[in-house]
């Protein structure tokens, strides 16, 4: 199964879905850049999650904040005291790992007994994942601010104006997409931990004592989004309940969604109910009132959280992961077409017949304006088939001879590889029809 990283890793790189960041500096330890499928595929989960989660619905709305907030924001939500990871220290080689991970502590000991060495460990310490830096010129605490960990702050720093400006009523919620950063001591698994990271989060307004309810509302949400919008097989996703000593500060109960990933189940999303403790706090430290009143009875209250969080790059990894398929002697990304970076090929069968060139063209001009479409007209049509499988184009479309008679196409399906012939004029429903 391990395998089976190594070989979307290596069809990311050559397709340009992801590769090493800074490469040609030898890069930085794990940093990703997208490329332009990647970027595409990446978009389209984005957008379908923002749809799903924030357009389609009543209770809904968005923000977009800054990644760099005032340093008393994280000092309010607790994250300057208890956003750490323990870590312990080899007394031989000075290397740092979470105390937590067993696992990566045996290697390093293993590694250190093959040179007849017998490492000691320090005892654990406590170590802040929130990146520092400073603004101006003068780097004293003073100037000291933060790179933003998660998103959540914003939907609670901007609770009041967001909720005025928008004349909303409980329950509703205030989502974001962005980056978080968090300076991670174990990386690795490709994208799964990186030191940034996109998540979609969002913080969902109730009123105390309907958390539980709206809880279960939003986990349904997630498993029916995860399974029927993007395609993960209910068989590669757990539901894990935190235990109560492992809870995240904020947290009073806390479910992971994992996937099955090649190295065993692991967290892909999370779904916590953070109470009135952010807001309550921000009250506590900024002076400013956040209580929401109830229009009905005049009752002041901070209304209690659920917080459905999904990061975006672990989801791109399950999607791969999930997509990836070897069939006989070609290997496919089986994405559901509506994520597929590419949803047409455009092949005219001769690229050095002007004609033939001349009436792809303007196929492939008349569905660009709909669909992401590519052109390829490289090598055989058995190399392009090959190269747009491995990118994962739902369909590709061959102009040949018997279009310029009679303007029909052939058009091969990714997955059952069947070809038909369709007239030009019916490609555009075709499409719609098979992307609904
Ligand atoms: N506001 C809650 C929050 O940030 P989290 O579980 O710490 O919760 C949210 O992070 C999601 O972000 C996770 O479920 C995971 O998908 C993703 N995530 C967390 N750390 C990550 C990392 N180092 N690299 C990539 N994705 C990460």
């Amino acid at each position: 199964m391990e395998d089976k990283l190594s070989k979307i890793v290596s069809l990311a790189k050559r397709r340009g879905f992801i590769f090493p960041g800074s490469e040609i500096y030898g890069g930085l330890a794990n940093s990703w850049d997208y490329g332009h499928v990647g970027n595409e595929l990446f978009n389209n989960l984005a957008s379908l999650w923002w749809s799903k989660f924030v357009t389609e619905r009543d209770d809904m709305v968005g923000v977009r904040g800054t990644v760099i907030m005032n340093p008393k924001v994280w000092e309010a939500s607790g994250h300057l005291q208890s956003f750490t990871d323990p870590l312990i220290e080899c007394k031989i080689c000075h290397k740092r790992i979470r105390a937590d991970k067993e696992e990566e502590k045996l290697t390093h000991e293993e590694s250190h007994n093959n040179k007849k060495e017998n490492p000691i460990w320090t005892e654990p310490k406590n170590f802040n994942l929130l990146f520092k830096t400073f603004i101006g010129s003068v780097e004293d605490q003073k100037s000291a601010v933060y790179l933003r960990g998660e998103l959540a702050q914003t939907m609670f720093t901007d609770f009041k104006t967001v909720l005025d400006t928008n004349r909303l009523k409980l329950p509703f919620g205030i989502a974001q997409i962005g980056k978080a950063f968090r300076n991670e001591i174990t990386t690795g698994n490709f994208i799964f931990r990186t030191k940034e990271f996109t998540i979609a989060e969002l913080e969902y307004f109730v009123k105390p004592g309907e958390e539980n309810k709206y809880f279960r509302e939003w986990q349904n949400f997630m498993e029916e989004f995860l399974t029927n919008e993007i395609g993960i097989k209910k068989e590669n996703l757990n539901l894990y309940e935190h235990p109560k000593e492992s809870l995240a500060h904020y947290s009073k109960g806390t479910i992971d969604f994992q996937y099955k990933f090649p190295w065993g189940w692991d967290e892909l999303w999370g779904l916590a109910s953070r109470t009135d403790y952010d807001l309550k706090n921000h009250e506590n430290f900024s002076g400013e009132n956040l209580k929401y009143k109830d229009p009905e009875t005049g009752d002041e209250f901070w209304p209690y959280v659920v917080e459905p969080t999904s990061g975006l790059d672990r989801l791109m990894l399950a999607v791969l992961l999930e997509s990836y398929s070897e069939d006989e002697d070609r290997v496919v990304l089986k994405f559901k077409p509506k994520l597929a970076p590419y949803k047409v090929g455009i092949f005219p069968l001769l690229a050095n017949k002007p004609d033939l060139v001349k009436k792809a063209r303007a196929i492939y001009e008349g569905l660009k304006k709909d669909f992401e479409v590519v052109w390829d007209d490289r090598g055989n049509i058995g190399k392009r088939y090959y190269s747009q499988d491995e990118i994962g184009t739902a369909w590709c479309v061959t102009i040949d001879h018997q279009t310029l008679e009679d303007d029909t196409v052939t058009v091969r399906d990714r997955d059952t590889m069947k070809q038909g012939r369709i007239k030009i004029e019916e490609l555009n429903n075709y499409f719609e029809e098979r992307l609904k």
